[in-house]
């Protein structure tokens, strides 16, 4: 997809990833409207896109299809969506809190598929579609399986969708390794196990921008390379 004067759906644009992803889609010459939580940072980002940012909760489904149907009006159609939203959760499987595991597969799953499926009808032949899911789909880790069944659930949708709607739909499945953001500091419930070093986030955004502009899939970690590719 050609980015210059491509109309976006930044959904996280609030969080790290969301807002350098945001950051870099208007200097490739996206015109953006933002979506996220967090009233101040929405301001400055809403200001950042020359737009006025959109609250979004994606727990309400109608929600999430209230801000896509809003940010296509505004843009005046949709040529892709990108989905940053996400929440972490830590500690044992079988103690976990059954509020805790609900609220995260809200977040983590549901909203995502509310946002794609309310953004599809919008998107039409050629749209995009960027969600990022976790390199935790692939390598599954103890001490955080909530976020791990939560991220292997929507990687497994996204790539059915890809197929289903490979004629029209470009569904790219964003699965990074542990990044240089603060997610893992304020996660739903638990605290953080030693992680690896983490990977700049910065080259997580200029991998997706080359996935979008080539068609690629996916964005993984090649353990090999030990860095982030489109494939
Ligand atoms: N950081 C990593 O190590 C890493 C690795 C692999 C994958 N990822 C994935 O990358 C994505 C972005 O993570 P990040 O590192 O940028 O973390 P972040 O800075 O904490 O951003 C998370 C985003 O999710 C939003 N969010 C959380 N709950 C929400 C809700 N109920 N409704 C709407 N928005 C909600 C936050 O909104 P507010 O701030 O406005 O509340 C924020 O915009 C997540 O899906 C994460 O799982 C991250």
């Amino acid at each position: 997809m050609e980015l210059h004067g491509a109309r976006i759906l930044v959904a996280g644009a609030t969080g790290a990833l969301g807002g350098q992803l945001t950051t870099a889609l208007l200097a490739a010459g996206a015109t953006v409207v933002p979506a996220g939580r967090d009233p101040e940072r929405l301001v400055e980002v809403g200001e950042e896109c020359g737009q006025t940012g959109l609250h979004l909760d994606v727990v309400d489904a109608d929600a999430c299809r209230q801000v896509v149907d809003a940010a296509t009006e505004t843009l005046g159609g949709l040529d892709a969506l990108v989905v940053a939203v996400g929440v972490a959760s830590f500690g044992r499987a079988l103690e976990a809190d059954d509020a805790v595991v609900e609220e995260l597969f809200a977040v983590d799953v549901l909203g995502p598929m509310s946002l794609v499926r309310a953004a599809a009808p919008h998107l039409g032949e050629g749209g995009t579609v960027v969600v990022l899911s976790a390199i935790l789909a692939d390598v599954p880790t103890a001490g955080m399986a909530e976020y791990s069944a939560a991220k292997s659930a929507l990687s497994t949708w996204l790539g059915l969708v890809g197929k289903e709607e490979r004629r029209k739909l470009h569904v790219v499945d964003v699965r990074p390794p542990h990044l240089d953001t603060d997610l893992s500091d304020h996660p739903l419930a638990g605290t953080a196990p030693k992680l690896p070093a983490p990977y700049p986030a910065a080259r997580v955004v200029e991998v997706v921008l080359e996935a979008v502009r080539d068609g690629k899939k996916e964005v993984v970690w090649d353990a090999d390379a030990r860095e982030v590719v489109a494939r």
